[in-house]
């Protein structure tokens, strides 16, 4: 990726951050710290998760019919080493530019924002389950809310990235601007609630 489309990823990413209330996002100082100090134990889970991910996205045929034959074990290996740098740390503009960046992967793929946010669900109950099993309950509630902000604050990310991407693409195959779309949703949306509910 050259620098210029790295850099497109920084700036979306902090935008989008900065639509997210401090209060109700990741706090990468304080959920930072809870994060480090309960790695070992998060890393112990890696194996059970990666295949408890994949796993559930195969029984189920809408998620099943995304992958293509035989790519299972490349899919695992992608989310293990993109589970193990998230628990590495740190989180800074460039893991947040990565995870906007997903949101374009996905698109490109057909994995809808229904079924990632579905699995980010996934992952936090899992966390917070086997947290609540092995660690004291003022940790185990510490790590489980230090884990739920990270997976919302990054479903955020991908999906306002994902419909970035999707704008852009229509308005590069129509020859219009993004920017004009938002603006014309905004209206169509206006008038099918008007359609809906006529006063
Ligand atoms: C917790 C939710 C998810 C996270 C955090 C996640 C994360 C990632 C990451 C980090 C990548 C690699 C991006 C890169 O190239 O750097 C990726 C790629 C991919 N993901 Fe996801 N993902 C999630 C949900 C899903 C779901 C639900 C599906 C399918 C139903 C899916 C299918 C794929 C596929 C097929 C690729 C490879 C795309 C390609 O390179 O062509 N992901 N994802």
């Amino acid at each position: 990726m050259t620098d210029k489309n790295l850099a497109r990823f920084y700036t979306i990413a902090q935008e989008i951050w900065s639509q997210l209330p401090p209060q109700a996002r990741f706090r990468p100082v304080e959920d930072g710290k809870v994060l480090a100090r309960h790695r070992a134990f998060l890393e112990g889970l890696t194996e059970d998760l990666v295949r408890g991910f994949y796993d559930t996205l195969f029984a189920h045929p809408p998620t099943r019919a995304v992958f293509r034959e035989g790519e299972r074990p490349l899919r695992e290996k992608t989310l293990r080493e993109w589970y193990l740098r998230t628990l590495a740390g740190p989180f800074n503009g460039q893991y947040f530019a990565w995870q906007a960046l997903v949101g374009l992967v996905h698109v490109r793929r057909g994995v809808t924002n229904a079924m990632m946010a579905a699995m980010w669900g996934w992952l936090t109950e899992e966390v917070a389950r086997r947290a609540r099993e092995a660690l004291p309950q003022g940790e185990a509630e510490a790590l489980a809310g230090a884990w739920r902000r990270l997976a919302f604050t990054v479903t955020a990310l991908i999906s306002e990235e994902y419909l970035d991407a999707y704008l852009e693409a229509l308005a590069e195959a129509l020859g219009k601007e993004p920017q004009a779309f938002r603006h014309l949703a905004q209206q169509e949306a206006e008038r099918l609630l008007r359609e809906l509910s006529p006063r």
